[in-house]
């Protein structure tokens, strides 16, 4: 079922400690989010991923709905499964209900 966008915005406040997603907004300790959506991986030339995600990066994934169900729930977890082995995000923040990542997913479709 699709999300909610205007329940997504509220619920983004869970990432504004460590996102921007205003157009120009600055990096934090995750890379503003402007626009992400459909992005392939690494496509954030000023942020420093980690070593998991460019190990994942380099099998290749795209910021689609599928990934950010996935990724919202357990960045480690979803990077691990592209990589092929145990690695570790730097996003340690989990959305733990699936309808609220259907709710900021939504959002993040628009915030472009
Ligand atoms: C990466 C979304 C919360 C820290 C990302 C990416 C997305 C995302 C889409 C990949 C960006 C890209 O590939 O350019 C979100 C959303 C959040 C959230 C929607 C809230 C629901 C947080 C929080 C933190 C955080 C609370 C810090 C405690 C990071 C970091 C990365 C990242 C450090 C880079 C990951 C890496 O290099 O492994 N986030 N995030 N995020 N996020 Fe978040």
């Amino acid at each position: 079922q699709a999300g909610d966008a205007a329940k997504g915005e509220k619920l983004m406040k869970k990432c504004g400690a460590c996102h921007t997603w205003d157009q120009g907004g600055k990096k934090k300790v995750g890379p503003n989010l402007f626009g992400v959506y459909e992005q392939n991986c690494g496509h954030n030339a000023e942020f420093k991923y980690s070593d998991g995600y460019h190990k994942a990066c380099e099998k290749g994934f795209k910021i689609d709905e599928a990934m950010l169900m996935e990724y919202l729930a357990d960045a480690s977890a979803y990077l691990s499964g592209v990589a092929g082995e145990k690695v570790k995000s730097k996003m340690t923040f989990k959305l733990k209900k699936e309808a609220d990542r259907a709710d900021v997913i939504e959002f993040l479709k628009g915030n472009k």
